[in-house]
């Protein structure tokens, strides 16, 4: 970039106001993901006003002309500016030109010169004018808080994509969405140039896909009992979770992805994740019995029976499949089937002896190895999650890595191509963020700048190797989602990471470069109306003593923006007070402290975050500020942070809490002069599938009639310094505070253990959701 582009972006950053750059001056361009190549020049600018013309020049094609017609309406709707369709005007401000012959390196790339008054797009393909046109709406809308008339720095640039799948996987069997919400999902993928979205479709906790030739697959199997927070959907436990979609809405949605060059992958889960199917068909499985649709997160043992029934009804499913879905990819699963019920049926085992082979496992592999030759005679390829990988495979079947990246090496060195989506990384069921703040979700911390920095050349592949990586893809699984509102959180902003990291080539991934272009792509969130999260930008509050007062820090996740904040309850602006390092606050009285993160710019890039902080504020911990606990030898941890199943409307907390150890540590509680301790606690309904934990959850022997939480000091196998008997709380089904005195006055800091007792697999999970010291000072 040249010395006067790169001080203009500084400054952009530094947070000169945009509003008065000169009429010949222009943001630095802030385009996600980072183009192949980008040219600014070092001078020239072309002004783009309302009323300016969008003309479709070169080869005919109506697919061009909804391209530009469509990027018209984005840059009204996002920009407020008004442009004119104007075919074939060669004078027009922005062209799309398609020309098939043009020098562009893939099909999927395009270029774009801006100078002399135009912004030209050249590709060979619509796919390739339609990243261009998402690129151009970039330029539009490089400065953050802009609008209007806009003013776009002359410069080159050259694109393509690295890798040909850039993927997004939605679970709408645990918790699905709209086909009007799933419509924006496919816009906002499409904006940040992803092409895959892979439809999860079938899982134990419903089958969501209307099947014409087993119509009680949704007639039964799309309906599960409200259990936990599913009751707020539906208005009650007494009302099912119901919901599927028609193959009319199926072929609407797949035209209106295709549209947006997004390819729509179903998977159809084969043989686990089958407790739906098996409830609408109890004779493909291998018990003889019935299950109900299964309540329980986690790994159920309810697989399709391995035999010629169950491969003619998947092999009838999934013609029907192909007919909805032109997806040259099919998905077929294959993950997390345990065999306890194969293992316990004489008819399994007969046949496993029979055919002479090893195990069960060599037995699901023949059955995905004979669907997987099934879908190669229909001229389809079948993808699976790594544990297809033992099988005998057609040659061109795709492996799933979701075991980190193992599952794409070991692939990769049989020869099979390969998508990476690593767990934990690109789980977005896991968190943005340690905040409180955070909804349910998993605990482990997968960041923006941790998705950002995933490196998709393992190390340990050859060049060659290297070749069957075919892409990069998150997963949303969507047990803790259940709204469309808490998907956005946990897709966006980190979307821009990953799309990055699949789109752009390896000499552009550039952290400090990225974070920098984020102030714009947050500002895109906002006019496209995406409830993104803001925790990389978020102010966080530390609290410590410093005699009678409290000293408070402010950070973020990124450490980047300018922090301001408020002692009078008011909405901090950007020129409420900075901050600018530690501060302190009186500890005798509460003060309100409001923090929010801007741009220099004025762009609010985190909400504002409210502590009503005093002396009392240091003397109290909320579950996300405590630590689990060692896990009990023969034990089993398994951390969550779960939302309460009630009240039915209105916010409900979240508690992190180890389901395989009720269990807590409050670490350095500052114990001088408190008399008592308050704990609130919640209760949740245990709704776990976990077969290879569940002989391992911690239980402990209840001395009251409900059970307790016990409080020791300095190790969970300390002295009790306090018991809290829950049968108060055990009468409600909200959060309940419970109060008791300390058996002796304890002085210094010390770690406090708080342990909840009795068998949280009887059926009651009880969550610490707050902890209070109470001196007697107060
Ligand atoms: C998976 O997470 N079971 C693919």
């Amino acid at each position: 970039m040249p010395k006067t582009r790169l001080l203009l972006a500084a400054l952009i950053l530094a947070g000169t106001s945009c509003v008065a750059l000169a009429a010949d001056t222009a943001p630095a361009w802030s385009i996600i993901p980072a183009p192949a190549t980008e040219q600014p020049a070092s001078h020239g600018v072309v002004h783009v006003s309302a009323g300016d013309s969008v003309s479709v020049t070169g080869a005919p094609s109506t697919q061009a002309t909804v391209i530009a017609q469509r990027f018209i309406k984005l840059v009204a709707a996002t920009r407020q500016l008004k442009l004119a369709y104007a075919p074939q005007d060669a004078n027009a401000r922005i062209m799309f030109n398609l020309d098939p012959a043009a020098a562009i390196k893939s099909k999927a790339g395009y270029r774009i010169a801006i100078g002399h008054g135009q912004i030209r797009i050249t590709a060979r393909t619509p796919r390739g004018l339609f990243y261009g046109g998402v690129t151009a709406w970039q330029l539009l809308t490089s400065n953050p808080v802009g609008h209007g008339a806009a003013t776009v720095a002359d410069g080159r640039i050259a694109d393509h994509p690295r890798f040909a799948w850039r993927g997004l996987m939605l679970d709408s069997a645990r918790h699905f969405q709209s086909v009007a919400d799933i419509k924006k999902l496919i816009d906002w993928m499409a904006l940040h140039k992803l092409d895959v979205l892979h439809w999860h479709l079938t899982d134990d906790q419903g089958w969501r896909l209307q099947i014409k030739r087993y119509p009680k697959l949704t007639r039964e199997g799309a309906c599960r009992k409200a259990v936990g927070p599913d009751a707020a959907l539906t208005g009650g436990p007494d009302k099912p979770y119901c919901g599927f979609y028609t193959q009319d809405e199926v072929r609407e949605l797949v035209k209106y992805a295709a549209a947006r060059f997004i390819t729509i992958v179903p998977e159809i889960e084969m043989p686990g994740h089958a407790q739906a199917a098996l409830h609408a068909y109890p004779d493909l499985g291998v018990t003889g019995k019935r299950p109900p649709v299964s309540t329980d997160w986690g790994i159920n043992p309810w697989l399709y029976a391995p035999d010629q029934r169950s491969i003619t009804f998947l092999e009838n499913v999934l013609n029907e499949v192909m007919a909805l879905f032109p997806s040259k990819y099919i998905h077929i699963g294959g993950d997390e089937a345990i065999k306890t019920q194969w293992e316990a049926s004489p008819v399994v085992r007969a046949k496993l002896k029979k055919l002479g082979l090893k195990d069960m496992n060599a037995l699901q592999n023949r059955m995905m190895g004979k669907i997987g030759a099934y879908l190669a005679a229909h001229g389809r390829t079948m993808v699976g999650w790594d544990e297809i990988l033992d099988a005998k495979l057609p040659s061109d079947a795709v492996v799933m890595s979701w075991h980190g990246v193992d599952g794409a090496v070991k692939a990769a060195e049989q020869g099979h191509d390969a998508i990476l989506s690593p767990s934990p990384l690109l789980y977005l069921d896991h968190v943005n963020s340690s905040a409180h703040d955070e909804p349910a979700a998993r605990p482990q911390v997968e960041s923006l700048k941790d998705i950002y920095t995933f490196n998709p050349s393992p190390a340990s592949l050859t060049p060659a190797q290297a070749r069957h990586i075919l892409g990069v893809q998150g997963n949303l699984w969507t047990e803790y989602m259940p709204t469309f509102a808490r998907d956005q959180h946990a897709i966006f902003p980190r979307m821009a990471a990953w799309a990055e990291v699949a789109w752009s080539p390896a000499t552009a991934i550039d952290w400090n470069s990225f974070i920098a272009r984020m102030p714009a792509q947050v500002a895109r969130d906002q006019a496209l109306g995406i409830a993104y999260a803001d925790s990389a930008w978020a102010p966080r509050f530390h609290l410590a003593a410093e005699h009678d007062k409290i000293r408070v820090t402010l950070t973020n996740q990124v450490a980047r923006g300018a922090i301001h904040y408020t002692l009078d309850g008011s909405r901090p602006q950007p020129t409420s007070l900075p901050y600018t390092g530690p501060f302190t606050l009186p500890g005798d009285r509460t003060t309100t402290l409001k923090a929010a993160t801007f741009t220099a710019s004025g762009l609010e890039l985190a909400a504002p975050r409210t502590r009503h902080i005093n002396a009392e504020s240091l003397l109290t911990r909320n579950s996300d500020q405590l630590s689990t606990c060692p896990t009990p030898k023969n034990g089993t941890s398994i951390a969550l942070r779960i939302e309460d199943d009630r009240p039915l409307t209105g916010r409900r907390p979240v508690y992190k809490v180890d389901i395989g150890n009720t269990c807590w540590l409050w670490k350095n509680a500052p114990l001088d002069g408190v008399k008592r301790i308050s704990v609130t606690v919640g209760n949740l309904p245990f709704n776990y599938a976990i077969p290879y934990v569940y002989a391992k959850v911690t239980a402990r022997p209840e001395a009251t009639p409900h059970g307790e939480i016990d409080v020791h000091l300095d190790s969970c196998t300390g002295p009790r310094i306090a018991r809290l008997p829950l049968d108060k709380a055990a009468k409600t089904s909200l959060p309940a505070t419970l109060d008791a005195t300390l058996s002796k006055p304890v002085s210094g800091d010390h770690t406090l253990c708080l342990i909840a007792t009795g068998d949280p697999r009887n059926g009651t999970i009880w969550a610490v959701d707050t902890v209070r010291l109470i001196s007697s000072k107060h």
